[in-house]
């Protein structure tokens, strides 16, 4: 039997001013869409911007319901408006902010498989890698350089 590794690489930013300046304005633009979360259900608000190569921002951030399975992530509303609105436009950068308004959140919240799937779907489409930083309410940065650090052997329209 043969054995195959796969390993990943994930930058850590120990604070907000250790960010690039342009990313440093994401994360803004997250955490002001992540007070616009609708998270009546867990109470755990998450936002996300993302800059395109036409240089607009879409944000995004997660919408629950009453059927819990019916709501979205705060990802996939961000990169479903992003293709919605700008389907020829390249996603270059993405910023996820999460905390709870229950507890405290100071380590650095990825996103979900299902987001890791679908934010998979524009990496590949735009044959372009997306930069993706995720954080919690307070604490370090961590940082990916590629979608595919966060899903390997990811599932792709070439397989079908
Ligand atoms: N949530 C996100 O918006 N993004 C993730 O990657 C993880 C989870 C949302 C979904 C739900 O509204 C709440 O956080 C709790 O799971």
């Amino acid at each position: 039997m043969k054995k195959i590794k796969i390993e990943s690489t994930i930058y850590v930013y120990e604070n907000l001013e250790a960010l690039p300046q342009d990313v440093f304005y994401l994360v803004e633009r997250a955490k002001e869409a992540r007070n616009n979360a609708y998270a009546p259900y867990s109470k755990f608000k998450v936002g996300a911007a993302l800059v395109l190569d036409n240089n607009e921002v879409v944000t995004g951030n997660n919408q629950e319901n009453a059927s819990y399975p019916s709501g979205l992530c705060a990802e996939r509303t961000a990169v479903y408006y992003a293709g919605s609105q700008y389907p020829n436009a390249k996603i270059l950068k993405m910023v996820i902010v999460a905390g709870s308004e229950v507890n405290k959140t100071d380590e650095a919240i990825p996103p979900c498989g299902a987001c890791r799937q679908a934010i998979a779907e524009y990496e590949v489409k735009q044959e372009l890698p997306i930069e993706i930083y995720f954080m919690g309410e307070t604490g370090r940065i961590l940082k990916s350089n590629s979608l595919k650090n966060l899903l390997p052997l990811l599932f792709n329209k070439s397989m079908l």
